[in-house]
């Protein structure tokens, strides 16, 4: 079984390429943001916690967004393993993995950082805004929190696998076109 993780930035490309690289690899794709997103939209007590914290471009707690993930790892068949986009976000969170995947006799085969530019992020996730509607788009301090967010619990995740997982971490250049960006991602994967 494989367990690969996407790991950058808001706006990297972290779904974009999670869709393709899932289907092509037979992974399951876990993405804790659609997940979440998927609770709002039913309304389910998760989703209606949930929500306020998403739209102030906060992360929801680290107990709630485990519990989700081992859920998955618990119930999943039928794939040649799991691509995670959107988790880990925290070292707490990164280490969680670890023991469940410990646990399964499996490890984290790959970590791929999604590299680019600040301002190319938030262009699209501006563009993105008018396209699907994501309600955390929409407004750019939200963005800004995001990326807030982002430098201050999830580089941290990004510098933790660089320096225990050193062998498995590659850096991608996501300042590509899809399709470019997806064939490097697809040339880490057939290595391994
Ligand atoms: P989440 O849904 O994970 O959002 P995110 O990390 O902010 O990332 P995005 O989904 O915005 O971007 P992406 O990297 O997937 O880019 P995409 O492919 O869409 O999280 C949302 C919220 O949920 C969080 O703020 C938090 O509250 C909560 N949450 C989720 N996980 C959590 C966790 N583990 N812990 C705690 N809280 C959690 O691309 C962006 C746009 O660019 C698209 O329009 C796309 O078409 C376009 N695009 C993509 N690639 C290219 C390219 N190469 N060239 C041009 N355009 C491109
Ligand atoms: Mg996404």
């Amino acid at each position: 079984m494989l367990n690969i993780i996407l790991i950058g930035p808001p706006g990297s490309g972290k779904g974009t390429q999670a869709k393709q690289i899932s289907t092509k690899y037979n992974l399951k794709h876990l993405s804790t943001g659609d997940i979440l997103r998927n609770e709002v939209k039913n309304q389910t007590p998760l989703g209606l916690q949930a929500k306020s914290i998403m739209d102030k471009g906060e992360l929801v707690s680290d107990e709630i967004v485990i519990g989700m993930i081992k859920n998955f790892i618990d119930n999943a068949t039928g794939a040649n393993g799991f691509l995670y986009d959107g988790f880990p976000r925290t070292v707490a969170q990164a280490e969680a993995l670890n023991k469940m995947l410990q646990q399964k006799d499996m490890l984290v085969n790959a970590i791929i950082f999604m590299d680019a530019p600040e301002k190319v992020f938030i262009e699209r996730m501006q563009k993105r805004a008018e396209i699907e509607g994501r309600t955390d788009d929409a407004d750019i301090n939200v963005i800004r929190k995001r990326l807030v967010e982002y430098y201050e619990k999830t580089f941290p995740v990004k510098e933790y696998y660089e320096k225990y997982f050193t062998n498995a971490f590659h850096t991608i250049n996501a300042n590509q076109e899809v399709e470019n960006v997806f064939n490097d991602i697809c040339k880490v994967i057939n290595n391994l």
